[in-house]
């Protein structure tokens, strides 16, 4: 059975001090269901992506509050899977109407990230992180920046190509207003901002991030009632591969976004030329070299390569990140999974505005919690 995207909406992404976790979840969750057209009392179900509302707000038991914020008096369950809590809460979602299990269901990803200090939050992002990597003292950052050296060192990229990741993202970031960080840099802006893990400098980093994404899902039967534009989804699939990355023989490579990937082709019957354009789990610019070569796109070890020509921006053979990805447009880290679904169905209905890909009709969402403990795939087309 097909699941159709019906309405989508995502909040300004930054530091939102004025807005609680409360209100993030209203204005996505109110928006996305008038985008879709539906009426409010016709939802069904409900899905919240959030990884760290009990940390950073001392809010626990946030179905309820999803509930009681948008005022529907229905099931509404919270999905917590580290930085994939957004792309899990889409998974669940589509499985519950595939069940049969409902017809019309609200997906929300939202997060409150900048309200505690620094520290604090780094601390608490690493929650999704093993205990062994915790008491070594490292952080996200960090270990992202153990993946890139073992990278350099097996492949010969350096920092510069880092660098091309974070240019085309905060290029595509200056096209998107919803975006954190919506500036071009320079090469030389790159490679001079501070250091914050060697090799990863402050441009190499996605941020520390408010905001929410929302969408409506509807089985075909429903959807078929809508005059309006149509998303489907035509692969959801989860992966998981260990938590640690010391239990893993290869540290260049996340196994669960290979596995979910070749599930997720295999699904949706189509292969990597048909893709248009990717929204890719880039939390540092490391991760988006290795979600390439992992999806497939590219070898292994020459995924840095593609940098060097136009291919992967704007009109290039295969745009990645539109949005600014989580690098320039932001990671509210439960928020993400659901905001690359609503950068999708904006795209392929034609209303992304100056960043439009144009005649697209196919797009892959890569969403990674952790270090790659769980990735969920979603492919969608017109
Ligand atoms: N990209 C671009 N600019 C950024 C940025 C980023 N990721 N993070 C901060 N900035 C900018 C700020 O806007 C600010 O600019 P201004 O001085 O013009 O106002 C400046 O850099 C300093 O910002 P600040 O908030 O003080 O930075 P920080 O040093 O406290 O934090 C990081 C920077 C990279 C350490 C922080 O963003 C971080 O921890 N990122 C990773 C988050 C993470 O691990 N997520 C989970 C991934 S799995």
């Amino acid at each position: 059975m097909k699941v159709a995207v019906l309405g989508a909406y995502q909040t300004k992404f930054g530091e939102l001090w004025d807005k609680s976790l409360a209100d993030l979840i209203f204005e996505a969750g109110n928006e996305a269901i008038k985008d879709s057209g539906v009426d409010k009392k016709d939802i069904q179900s409900g899905f919240l992506g959030n990884k760290l509302g009990p940390q950073t707000t001392g809010q626990n038991h946030l179905g309820a509050l999803m509930a009681e914020v948008l005022d529907i008096k229905v099931p509404v369950v919270r999905v917590e899977a580290a930085c994939a809590s957004g792309g899990v809460a889409m998974a669940q979602a589509v499985q519950s109407i595939k069940s049969g299990q409902y017809e019309l269901v609200l997906v929300v990803g939202a997060e409150k990230m900048t309200d505690v200090g620094g520290e604090q939050i780094a601390e608490a992002l690493m929650g999704a992180a093993s205990e062994s990597e915790r008491q070594a003292g490292l952080t996200f950052p960090g270990l992202y920046a153990l993946i890139a050296c073992e990278y350099f060192a097996k492949f010969g990229a350096s920092q510069k190509d880092l660098a091309r990741v974070a240019i085309k993202n905060h290029y595509h970031a200056s096209l998107n207003p919803k975006a954190q960080f919506p500036f071009c840099i320079t090469e030389k802006q790159a490679q001079t901002s501070s250091d914050v893990a060697w090799p990863l400098r402050l441009l190499d980093c996605s941020g520390v991030t408010d905001g929410a994404a929302a969408v409506v899902l509807a089985s075909e039967r429903v959807a078929g009632k809508f005059k309006k534009n149509k998303v489907f989804i035509s692969a959801s699939c989860q992966a998981s591969d260990t938590l640690s990355l010391d239990k893993r023989p290869d540290i260049t490579t996340l196994c669960s976004t290979k596995t979910a990937a070749k599930f997720a082709f295999s699904q949706a019957g189509i292969e990597r030329k048909d893709v248009d354009f990717v929204e890719a789990h880039d939390c540092f610019t490391i991760a988006e070299i290795i979600a390439l070569e992992d999806l497939g796109f590219y070898k292994k070890g020459q995924g840095y390569l593609a940098y060097k020509n136009n291919e992967l921006r704007l009109g290039g053979k295969l745009a990645v990140n539109l949005s600014g990805g989580l690098k320039a447009c932001g990671h509210p880290v439960g928020a993400t999974g659901v905001k690359q679904i609503v950068e999708v169905y904006n795209q392929l209905s034609g209303r992304a505005g100056v960043r439009q890909s144009k005649g697209a009709k196919v797009a892959l969402t890569h969403n990674v919690g952790g270090t790659g403990g769980t990735v969920v795939v979603h492919i969608l087309n017109k």
